[in-house]
C-alpha cells in the first residue's frame, strides 16, 4: 500500500544537502513567504498547534503547545533560545542523522520558522559527537544560509534577526535529556536539572528556552507550506503526520522508512523491513527505542502511534523498532540494555545510580547461571523503586520499563535461565530438543 511521503522526498538528489539543491526543490520559499507576507509569530504557532504535530524526541508532547509556554516577549525581555536536540543516543534510534546528512537546510528552515514563531534570539543545535558527517553537513548549511542572508542580522532585509549555532556532544546519552543538554551546552557536566522550573521559564543560562527534536522541527516548514489540514490528513487524529521509522535487528531490510503514524507494526515489519530474517519467527520486539520495553509477537498488529502503543503496555517513543528472532535471548538483550543504562546514568539519584547497576548485575547473574528464582521478583521490586517519576530525569524509568516488560512478557524465559543454569544450559537444553542454536 502506498502512502504520501514528504520527509524523505527531497533526498534523492546528489546535491540535496546543498543550498542549490534545496532551493531547486522550493527550499526557503515558505520562510520567505511567512516573513514577507507578514504571518505573525502567533499565526505560525497556531498553525503548528492546529496540525497536532507531536514531538518526535520520545515523549510525544504537542509542539505548538510547547511553543506557547514561552513567555510573552513584551512582558519578559530576556534573551530567548531554542535548543535543537540532535543527540540521538537512544539505542535503536537513527532517524535524525538521515535528516541532518541528506536535508540539512530543511532543518535550518524549520529553525528559522520556530525562531520567528517564538521570537528567538538564537538557536543551538546540539549534535551527538559521533555524527561527524551530519554535523559537517548542518554546519555547512548554516554557513551557506548565512551567506545568502537567511541567518544572522536583519534576515532578508527584514527586522528579524536570528543566530544559529552548533555544538558537538561527547558521547553521553544523558546529554539528550533536555536539561542535561542545556547544562552541557553551558559548558558544565551534563547533569539533568530538577523540574520545575521548566525550560520555558528557566532554560539555557536561565533564559526562556524551548527544546525540540530534529525531526519535530523538520516537520514545521512542510506544515507551514501545505497547511495543518494537509498534515492531519496523514496518520490519525491524535497522532497526525508521518514519522521516520528506524527498524533494526533481525529483519531482512533494516533501515529508516517514512510511514504514516498508526501503520500496524506488522505491516512495517513485513512490507517495509522484509520480515524477520532467515525465514525465522519473531520472538520479541521493541516498538520505540530501547526504553519502551519488549513486547510479545501477539502485539505485532498494534498501530504505531502514541495511544495504541500505550494501550498495548508500551510507548511510541522515537518510533524506532528493534526486532528479535526466535533464536535470540531476551535475557541477553535485557543485559545489554541494562549495561548501557548503568554506564549512562549520571549518578545524581541513588535509585538510578544503584538501581541500574543492580539490574545489570541480576541479568548478568541469570545469564551466567547463578540466577535464583527470587531474582525474578527482585527485578520487579527494584524497577518499582526506580520509576515512575521517582528521580530527577526519566533515565531511571528508561531502565525500569524494559525490566518490567521482560518479567511481564518473558517470565518463562527467565525461569528457564534459572532452571538450566544460564545461557549455556539453555542452549544445551534447546539442542536436546532440536531447536537450533
Ligand atoms: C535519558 C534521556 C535521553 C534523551 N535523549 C534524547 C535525544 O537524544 N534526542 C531527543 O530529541 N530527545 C531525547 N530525550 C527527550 C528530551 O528530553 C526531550 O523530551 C525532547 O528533546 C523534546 O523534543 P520534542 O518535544 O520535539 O520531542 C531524552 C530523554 C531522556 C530522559
Ligand atoms: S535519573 Fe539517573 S540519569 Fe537522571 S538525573 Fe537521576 S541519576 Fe542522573
Amino acid at each position: 500500500m502506498s502512502h504520501e511521503t514528504y520527509l524523505l522526498s527531497r533526498m534523492d538528489r546528489e546535491d540535496s544537502h546543498t543550498l542549490k539543491g534545496y532551493q531547486a526543490q522550493g527550499g526557503y520559499k515558505v520562510f520567505e513567504k511567512v516573513l514577507k507576507e507578514g504571518m505573525t509569530p502567533l499565526d505560525v504557532t497556531e498553525e503548528v498547534k492546529a496540525s497536532g504535530l507531536r514531538g518526535r524526541g520520545g515523549a510525544g508532547f504537542p509542539t505548538g503547545l510547547k511553543w506557547s509556554f514561552m513567555p510573552d516577549p513584551e512582558k519578559d525581555t530576556r534573551t530567548r533560545y531554542m535548543a535543537v536536540n540532535a543527540d540521538e543516543s537512544e539505542p535503536g534510534t537513527c532517524k535524525d542523522r538521515v535528516i541532518m546528512r541528506e536535508d540539512p537546510h530543511g532543518l535550518v528552515e524549520g529553525c528559522l520558522l520556530a525562531a520567528h514563531a517564538m521570537r528567538l534570539d538564537a538557536v543551538y543545535i546540539y549534535v551527538r559527537g559521533e555524527y561527524r558527517l551530519p554535523y559537517d553537513r548542518v554546519f555547512a548549511a548554516i554557513a551557506e544560509a548565512r551567506k545568502a542572508g537567511l541567518v544572522g542580522q536583519n534576515i532578508l532585509g527584514s527586522d528579524f534577526s536570528c543566530e544559529i549555532h552548533m555544538h558537538k556532544g561527547a558521547g553521553a546519552y544523558i546529554c539528550g535529556e533536555e536539561t542535561g543538554l542545556m547544562e552541557s551546552l553551558e559548558g558544565k557536566r551534563g547533569h539533568p536539572r530538577p523540574k520545575p522550573p521548566f525550560p520555558a521559564g528557566f532554560g539555557l543560562w536561565g533564559q526562556p528556552t524551548t527544546v525540540n527534536n530534529v525531526e519535530t522541527i523538520f516537520n514545521v516548514p512542510f506544515i507551514l507550506e501545505r497547511g495543518a489540514e494537509w498534515f492531519r490528513g496523514m496518520g490519525n487524529e491524535k497522532s497526525p503526520g508521518n514519522f521516520l521509522c528506524g527498524i533494526s535487528g533481525h529483519v531482512e531490510k533494516p533501515g529508516v522508512y517514512e510511514l504514516p503514524l498508526g501503520m500496524p507494526a506488522r505491516q512495517v515489519l513485513e512490507e517495509y523491513a522484509g520480515g524477520v530474517w532467515k525465514g525465522r519467527q519473531l520472538k520479541a520486539w521493541i516498538p520505540g527505542g530501547s526504553s519502551t520495553g519488549f513486547l510479545k509477537p501477539d502485539a505485532i498488529d498494534t498501530p504505531m502511534d502514541h495511544d495504541s502503543l500505550k494501550a498495548a503496555g508500551s510507548m511510541f517513543g522515537t518510533g524506532a523498532m528493534i526486532m528479535l528472532d526466535d533464536q535470540a535471548s531476551v535475557v541477553k538483550s535485557a543485559l545489554v540494555l541494562m549495561n548501557f543504562y548503568d554506564h549512562e546514568s549520571c549518578g545524581q539519584c541513588s535509585q538510578c545510580r544503584e538501581g541500574t547497576q543492580w539490574l545489570s548485575q541480576i541479568f548478568q547473574r541469570l545469564y551466567d547461571g547463578g540466577g535464583r528464582t527470587e531474582d525474578i521478583q527482585l527485578l520487579t521490586d527494584l524497577a518499582n523503586g526506580m520509576a515512575p517519576g521517582k528521580t530527577i530525569c526519566a533515565l531511571s524509568d528508561a531502565a525500569a520499563i524494559p525490566t518490567h516488560s521482560v518479567v511481564r512478557n518473558f517470565k518463562e524465559e527467565l525461569e528457564l535461565y534459572v532452571q538450566h543454569g544460564g545461557h549455556q544450559g539453555v542452549l544445551a537444553a534447546r539442542k536436546l530438543e532440536g531447536v537450533g542454536a
